[in-house]
């Protein structure tokens, strides 16, 4: 076996960086992160202050156009993006194509690129106007198409959006009303929604993130971006963690085994189980967000009058690994995703819809992300090197 020394040699100043763990890809002048101190600010304001007083669309407005919209540039945008949520009818009957047992990421994903093809002729990524357009059809138009894989997998109608509701409400509705019911909005849902979805509206050059900037590289418009990045935030190392850790708490609940037990079977790598919601490339200390995550938990619970077991089993967990050398040598705390889930199940989120909100957060960032990319003088096509390391010449034999 040839080692990477050698290969970088041979190889001149290629270097390997498995997992671009000391690589920069670009300079971005949008997300602030220092992992050692938990540090997250989003064009220079502390997360927690955005998430406290913001909204949903005053933080994308931020993100993606660098500084906090006036009040009457908030206004227009609110109502232009509230004029765009409609779908169109044949895009609606894309849903019916789809097996029943889909999953809503899935759902999502080609759902988004098939929205791209109704708009072929407006999403000219060197068009400025085309830009600004299509930037404001992904914002309105995924949260119903998010709606829409949720009602799918239940088996329900759609509703039409009702734009007089602001975002998040019209979002809730779209998820858990039903035809010829008035929806009541339970203003604490919606509070703690539009809080969740900002704190995950970016993450700088997190997996999903790189892959919308690497695919809008090439040339390729936002809605192709997009749907590239909702793939890659599907897994269950990046944005698929939320659901693996309700999984991995019904699991623990439903087996009767103890949470020292499992524990254990982590430290041990017993079948490769991990701590899911636990650890992150950047953050050596706790996650800013899991921290007002934790708290949003307490506080929506007590109000909705819920009390979950499996937020007793999160905190049981947390507590132990904290206290324990393994975690703390690897410096692994919760991340954003080690709590959310609970608080979706208890608004009445299906387990399989979580990693679908985590998109709809993630919007504003990779919108963010594909214009800095796209207005950045030093654009260039992403294309890694590899270090070959296959067999040498060899003669094709005569057969
Ligand atoms: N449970 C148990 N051990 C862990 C965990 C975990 N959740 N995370 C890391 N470790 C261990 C690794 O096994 C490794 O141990 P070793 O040195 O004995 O081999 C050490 O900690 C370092 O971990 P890496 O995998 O090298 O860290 P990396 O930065 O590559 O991975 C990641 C980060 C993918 C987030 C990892 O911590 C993980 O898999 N966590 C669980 C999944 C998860 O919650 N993902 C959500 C991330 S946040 C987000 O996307 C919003």
């Amino acid at each position: 076996a040839i080692d990477i020394a050698t290969l970088t040699k041979q190889t001149g100043h290629t270097t390997i960086d498995y997992g671009f763990v000391n690589t920069a890809a670009t300079k971005s002048a949008i997300t602030y992160i220092d992992g050692d101190e938990g540090i997250l600010r989003y064009r220079g304001y502390p997360i927690e202050q955005l998430a406290k007083a913001s909204s949903y669309l005053e933080v994308a407005w931020l993100l993606i156009y660098g500084e906090l919209p006036t009040a009457d540039e908030l206004d227009a945008w609110d109502h232009r993006i509230r004029r765009h949520t409609l779908l169109h009818e044949d895009l609606k009957r894309f849903f019916s194509a789809l097996p029943p047992t889909a999953h809503p990421m899935s759902v999502l994903s080609s759902a988004t690129a098939a929205l791209s093809t109704y708009y072929e002729h407006e999403s000219d990524p060197d068009n400025p106007d085309h830009v600004e357009l299509t930037t404001v059809r992904l914002l309105a138009k995924l949260p119903v198409i998010a709606a829409y894989a949720h009602k799918k997998s239940i088996g329900q109608a759609f509703l039409y959006p009702d734009n007089s509701l602001s975002f998040v409400d019209n979002f809730l509705r779209l998820n858990f009303g039903v035809m010829s019911e008035q929806y009541e909005i339970n203003p604490v849902v919606s509070q703690a929604l539009e809080r969740l979805l900002i704190l995950h509206e970016d993450h700088e050059q997190n997996a999903s993130t790189s892959t919308v900037r690497l695919v809008g590289s090439t040339g390729a418009n936002q809605f192709s971006s997009v749907s590239a990045g909702i793939n890659a935030l599907y897994g269950p190392l990046h944005g698929g963690a939320n659901e693996a850790v309700l999984d991995m708490l019904a699991r623990i609940r439903d087996s009767g085994e103890s949470v020292q037990r499992f524990v254990e079977r982590v430290k041990n790598k017993e079948d490769g189980v991990k701590l899911m919601g636990f650890g992150h490339r950047v953050y050596k200390n706790y996650d800013p967000r899991a921290k007002l995550v934790k708290e949003s938990a307490d506080a929506v619970l007590a109000e909705l009058g819920v009390h979950d077991p499996l937020l007793d089993l999160a905190k049981e967990l947390e507590e132990i690994a904290l206290n324990d050398e393994y975690f703390q040598q690897r410096r692994l705390y919760p991340n954003v995703d080690f709590y959310t889930g609970v608080i979706y199940k208890a608004m009445g989120f299906p387990t399989r819809m979580f990693t679908v909100l985590f998109a709809i957060g993630r919007l504003p960032g990779w919108l963010a992300h594909w214009r800095e990319m796209q207005y950045d003088p030093q654009k260039k096509i992403g294309r890694p090197q590899q270090l070959y390391v296959g067999s040498p010449e060899r003669d094709y034999p005569r057969r």
